[in-house]
């Protein structure tokens, strides 16, 4: 029986109620592209919310995460993954839930005990020692030389920087055929982590001050692709019951075999994986160049290349046929991926095409600058180069830079990109209705000029002048504004010259983020207040000019040029448009 039916089973046995895995995209959580844990969707609940399937909770949920994108090839890091997870909301507590893992282990798995071992946590910051959950491992009978004693960095969990946490026990497991030493030692790479119960009691905001939540909470999580390939007792997770198949295929579509070029086709099997499981999800997310179609975007280009390095048959239909074992083979457990197996396919496909159109001239130009190259460096916008113009993700630049011995400046390049991206989100997002829908560097400072023009327009001809839309491209800024009046040649004059005043007072542009109300209380200047976030960012310029806006601005009006007005003109009724350029 599969580890999900027997994991569920168990604790349905035990009072749980099975909840559905939760999709990818987190949807009470703006500050994370995905789900990166089986509690993320659970975090409402966890602070207080009754959820409406009781206290005693059960699932197996699809996880990403994308921080170790870099380290998957190598035997146990994937983007994908899934998460076992069980937890009881203000329910049982210590007790129960240790002796529900040690039951679970050694009696449904038949995991000997002298295979495990456990971290407890040791007591800092005022929170104290974990004796309570020490005292209910030995007696279960595991012994005092297999318990360790960790401070907050191993023993006390968190999802990133604030929310609910608490002190957490680990459980370890020897992966060896090596004689298990006496005593445990959670530095020695044989003993694996394969379970993690935290103890959630507490909630730390944003400031890192701790209190208590209402409930006391537990929140346990197994990784499953390790436990499965530890179970089956390989040390490297792609030789395990969940990849072995899929490796087998992508070595008959190469033409090396799997001792051969393991990296290679540890990436094609994970990157594919997650592509599967990030286009079939219900939030719908096809590639593109921002936040999480950005992510798949990555993944399947980067897959794409080791395709072409494992010399895998461009026109094979490769993907579809990898595609197709892992719908097949997580059917049973994720409907949506029958469901969308359509858009699945059609989504890898579409963007191998158009990967494919760029990629051979891209690799040529590479080929180019690299012999080229006076240092053993690329720059960034070399870097940035591959990326706009051949749709390059910075680690395949990295990864074939990395092939030549030379590094690549991916600080400088992550700046620009940052940049370019910030315009691409705002544009996608709608945020300027036909705003801002290109990326360079002049358009930012055009879109800087555009709050300096409200501003001005509202110091010199009315100050209820509000912007009505704008629309921005390397060339030139246009600019829409209710006014009831054609302006007349001293108002234009006027409005150019004092936007011209700041921008040679060199005025520093700073960002703040708030809340909306705070916002509009303090007077921030916004077009569509109900289209924006309860969390808003809100740009200054000096203090002539603040406005709720998704950016990216220049970081001083210094920056600009000089500003010119080069047409104003009626747009629709009250409404004036101003084409400007700024020299
Ligand atoms: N939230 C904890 C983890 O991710 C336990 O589920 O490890």
């Amino acid at each position: 029986m599969n580890l999900k039916d027997l994991y569920i089973d168990f604790f349905v046995s035990k009072g749980h109620k099975q909840i559905p895995s939760a999709p990818v995209v987190p949807e009470n959580d703006p500050s994370v592209l995905f789900n990166t844990a089986g509690m993320q969707p659970l975090i409402p609940y966890l602070m207080g919310r009754p959820h409406p399937y009781g206290t005693r909770l059960v699932d197996y949920q699809k996880c990403i995460r994308t921080s170790d994108l870099e380290r998957v090839g190598d035997k146990s890091h994937h983007t994908f993954f899934e998460m076992l997870g069980n937890w009881s909301l203000g329910d049982y507590f210590k007790k129960e839930s240790i002796g529900y893992s040690f039951e679970f282990l050694t009696k449904i798995l038949k995991i000997p005990v002298e295979r495990l071992a456990v971290t407890v946590f040791n007591g800092e910051d005022n929170i104290p020692k974990d004796e309570v959950s020490a005292s209910i491992w030995k007696n279960l009978g595991i012994s005092e030389d297999r318990i360790a004693y960790l401070g907050k960095e191993d023993n006390f969990w968190i999802a990133g920087d604030s929310g609910p946490c608490g002190p957490d026990t680990e459980i370890f497991y020897f992966r060896s055929d090596d004689a298990i030493p006496v005593k445990f030692d959670p530095n020695d790479e044989r003993w694996v982590e394969i379970w993690n119960n935290v103890f959630m009691e507490f909630y730390k905001d944003n400031d890192g001050k701790i209190t208590e939540l209402p409930q006391k909470n537990v929140d346990t999580g197994m990784g499953y692709e390790r436990v499965v390939a530890v179970l089956e007792g390989v040390d490297d997770n792609y030789l395990s019951s969940v990849w072995i198949d899929i490796v087998k295929k992508i070595e008959q579509l190469s033409k090396y075999t799997y001792e051969e070029n393991p990296t290679s086709m540890r990436i094609i099997a994970d990157h594919i994986r997650t592509a599967v499981f990030i286009l079939g999800d219900e939030a719908g997310i096809k590639p593109s160049n921002t936040d999480q179609g950005y992510i798949l975007r990555r993944l399947i280009r980067r897959a794409i290349r080791h395709a072409k390095k494992l010399e895998i048959d461009e026109n094979s239909n490769w993907e579809v046929i990898i595609a197709n074992m892992i719908i097949d083979k997580y059917a049973k457990y994720y409907h949506e991926l029958t469901k969308n197996k359509e858009v699945i396919l059609e989504g890898l496909t579409n963007e191998k095409n158009k990967f494919n159109r760029t990629l051979a001239k891209g690799l040529k130009e590479f080929e180019k600058i690299t012999s080229n190259l006076t240092t053993d460096t690329l720059n960034k916008d070399l870097a940035f180069k591959l990326y706009d113009t051949y749709g390059f993700p910075i680690e395949l630049t990295v990864e074939l830079a990395n092939e030549k011995a030379i590094s690549v400046d991916v600080e400088g390049f992550n700046e620009k990109f940052k940049a370019h991206q910030e315009l691409s989100r705002t544009a996608s997002s709608g945020k300027f209705k036909g705003g801002l829908a290109g990326d360079s560097e002049k358009e930012i400072k055009y879109h800087t000029a555009t709050h300096l023009l409200n501003a001005a327009l509202k110091v010199v001809v009315n100050k209820d002048i509000h912007q009505k839309g704008s629309n921005i491209t390397s060339e030139r800024m246009r600019f829409d504004f209710s006014c009831d009046h054609k302006l007349t040649d001293e108002e234009k004059q006027k409005t150019e010259q004092l936007v011209n005043k700041w921008i040679s007072e060199g005025l520093d542009v700073t960002v703040t983020e708030m809340s909306k109300e705070q916002a509009l209380k303090s007077g921030a200047e916004c077009m569509f207040i109900e289209k924006y976030p309860d969390i808003v960012t809100v740009y200054s310029i000096g203090d002539v000019s603040k406005e709720l806006c998704g950016g990216p601005h220049v970081k001083n009006t210094s920056e600009l040029g000089k500003f010119k007005i080069v047409k104003e003109e009626a747009s629709s009724a009250g409404v004036r448009r101003i084409k400007a350029i700024l020299e």
